[in-house]
Order: C-alpha cells, then structure tokens, then sequence
C-alpha cells in the first residue's frame, strides 16, 4: 500500500457503472456479473459492498458480502488489473470481516476457483482454511474450493 491512496466506503447503485467495468477488466466472459447479479448486492438490507476508490473517488476495488443467519458468505471480490498488489482486495476483505462480525456472524464462507492462485493467497493469508470442494462448480473440469474463516477470534490472524 506504501504511497498509493485508498478509501473504503460503502458501494451504492450509483456505483453501478463502474463496478461494471470492473467487471469487465476483473473476470473472462463466462463469470462476469451484470447487473441483475449486483443490483441485489448493492440494496439488499443483509449485504454489505465494500468499495476501494483512489485518490480521485474512481472505484478500483468492490467486494460483496452477504449475512444469512450466523453465517457470512462472501460473494464477490475484485480489484482492477492496474491497482493489484498494492492491499486492495486485502482491505476490501477486512471491511467485510469486521462488518460480518459486527453483525452477529459466527464464521465466513467463500468458494474460489482451485487453479486462482492470486485469491487463494489472499484468502489464505486472512486466515481462511478449506474445507471441502465442489467438483466442476465453474463448469467442466473447474472444481471450486469451499473456504471457510471462524468469526469469534477476529483480528488474530489478519494482519
Ligand atoms: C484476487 C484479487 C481480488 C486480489 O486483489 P489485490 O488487491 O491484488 O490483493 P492485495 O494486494 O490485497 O494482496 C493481498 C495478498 O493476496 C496475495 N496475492 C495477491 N495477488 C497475488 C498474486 N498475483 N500472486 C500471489 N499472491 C497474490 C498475497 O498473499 C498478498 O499479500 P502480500 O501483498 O503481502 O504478498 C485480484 O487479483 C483480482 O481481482 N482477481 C480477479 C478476480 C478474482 O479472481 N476474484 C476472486 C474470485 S474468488
């Protein structure tokens, strides 16, 4: 993160368009979400969406969070190709943490394509462990793996 800045507020619908195009650097054809997958995200009353924005208020960075009882699922996360490495994804997640555990969440839940080795970094380094995987998930030969974080000891593993 060393001299770049970086705010984190809350997405809207007004940051539709350009967590659009964030999608459209971010993932190939077959993932990308329109904007039927995010509307929910950005007004749903039990979804958090963390935004990264740059010094100039253009969004670089947007992650979706979503609380289903005690559980806390994290839907989407991505940073555009310019802007990696320096934190983003890594603050993006830590808002949604905290914002889980505020909420009454006892542990988070993500699924991640077993070949994204950036995410799965990521994921490990915030303490998140594998718990099982879900074959072909993305599609043919594309298996997912189910990662999970417990809640009830925040702040020990994520640096
Ligand atoms: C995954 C993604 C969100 C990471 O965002 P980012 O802002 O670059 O991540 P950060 O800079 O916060 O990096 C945090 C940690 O992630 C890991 N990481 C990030 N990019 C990595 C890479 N290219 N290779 C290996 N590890 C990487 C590192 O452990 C890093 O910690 P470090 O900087 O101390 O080494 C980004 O690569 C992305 O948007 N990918 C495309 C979309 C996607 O695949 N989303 C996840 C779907 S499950």
């Amino acid at each position: 993160m060393t001299g770049h800045c970086m705010l984190i507020d809350r997405a809207t619908a007004r940051d539709l368009p350009a967590i659009l195009t964030l999608e459209q650097t971010g993932f190939l054809p077959p993932s990308r979400w329109i904007d039927k997958s995010w509307l929910p995200e950005l007004t749903g009353s039990h979804h958090f969406t963390p935004a990264a924005r740059d010094d100039e208020g253009v969004v670089r960075g947007v992650a979706a969070f979503q609380l289903i009882a005690e559980v806390a699922d994290l839907n989407r996360v991505v940073v555009d190709p310019g802007h990696r490495g320096r934190g983003m994804g890594r603050a993006l997640l830590e808002a949604g943490l905290e914002w889980a555990a505020a909420n009454g969440a006892e542990r988070m839940l993500l699924e991640v394509e077993w070949a994204n080795e950036p995410a799965l970094a990521l994921y490990r380094g915030m303490g998140f462990v594998e718990i099982t995987f879900r074959t072909n998930y993305y599609g043919a030969g594309r298996d997912a793996l189910v990662m999970q974080r417990d809640l009830n000891k925040l702040g020990e593993s994520t640096r």
